[in-house]
């Protein structure tokens, strides 16, 4: 068994002591925007997984190391004639690679774990409704690897229910910060986004991540960032893509800047995206 299920009972969802536990991770989730679940992973298996994963690592892509916090929303503002220090025209730095989905082998624990029906079935308990896995042939898994330096600047995701497991702390830094529910589908909140951005740390809370921890975030509404990584210990942690949407696929565009050159290749003698 890959999830520790002696600790959480993801196994038995219809036990008492299961919708107990669901009841208090979705409480958490609403009220903090996060929840937290650590040794999500049996530790031992946790050990084999991130070995399998570090022999991956130097398939990672760099991508882009300047982009805006609302990266995800392309359309905002684009009109707009915004002074310089509007956070729609806020650049930070980005420093880390991604291994795409397509690079990871199907028999690697951390696919297992991404594709087993236990997590669908979990994480569909704690939202209220049907879960999927995101059908982007690079996008649904993949494994972000920081070396020391490596970053993550303040942003929004575009997903509600962000799931990532920590594979590999780093001796130090590789911090998880993050001002929940910052914004609203009503209200961008700029004047708070901008505070932040300029090293306002009031809305700021912080996640000291374990290797084996499984974190959902509301990464839509949170702005949050990752924070230098110090030390040789690489941060690896795994974004599974999950979403209430049952055929959510992400574009051609996205994934050759993401995963680098080889996608455009593969897209132009056997696509995987349809059309
Ligand atoms: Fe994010």
């Amino acid at each position: 068994m890959i999830i520790n299920t002696d600790r959480y009972p993801v196994n038995d969802l219809s036990s008492t002591a299961a919708q107990l536990w669901i009841a208090e991770v979705r409480g958490q989730f609403e009220r903090d925007g996060s929840c937290l679940l650590p040794d999500f992973v049996n530790p031992v298996t946790l050990e084999q997984m991130a070995q399998e994963v570090r022999g991956i690592t130097h398939l990672a892509y760099p991508g882009p190391t300047e982009v805006s916090p609302y990266f995800f929303n392309y359309q905002l503002g684009k009109d707009e004639c915004l002074p310089e220090a509007h956070p729609l025209k806020h650049r930070g730095r980005r420093n880390l690679a991604q291994v795409a989905a397509d690079l990871i082998p199907a028999e690697f624990l951390l696919n297992q774990l991404y594709r087993s029906r236990l997590m669908l079935d979990f994480l569909g308990a704690v939202s209220g409704q049907p879960i999927y896995r995101n059908q982007d042939p690079y996008q649904s898994l993949n494994v972000s690897v920081m070396a020391e330096g490596g970053c993550q600047l303040w942003h929004f995701d575009s997903g509600d229910m962000v799931t990532t497991l920590l594979l590999q702390a780093p001796a130090a830094g590789g911090i998880f910060e993050y001002a929940p529910a910052i914004r609203s589908d009503e209200d961008e909140n700029f004047d708070a986004v901008k505070a932040v951005l300029e090293g306002n740390r009031e809305r700021v809370l912080q996640n000291r991540l374990q290797a084996g921890t499984l974190s959902l975030f509301r990464g839509h509404y949170s702005l949050h960032r990752v924070t230098p990584v110090e030390g040789k210990r690489q941060r690896l942690q795994a974004i599974l893509g999950y979403s209430t949407r049952p055929n959510l696929c992400g574009n051609k565009e996205s994934s050759i800047l993401h995963y680098g050159p080889r996608v455009a290749e593969i897209e132009a003698s056997a696509p995987r995206y349809p059309g």
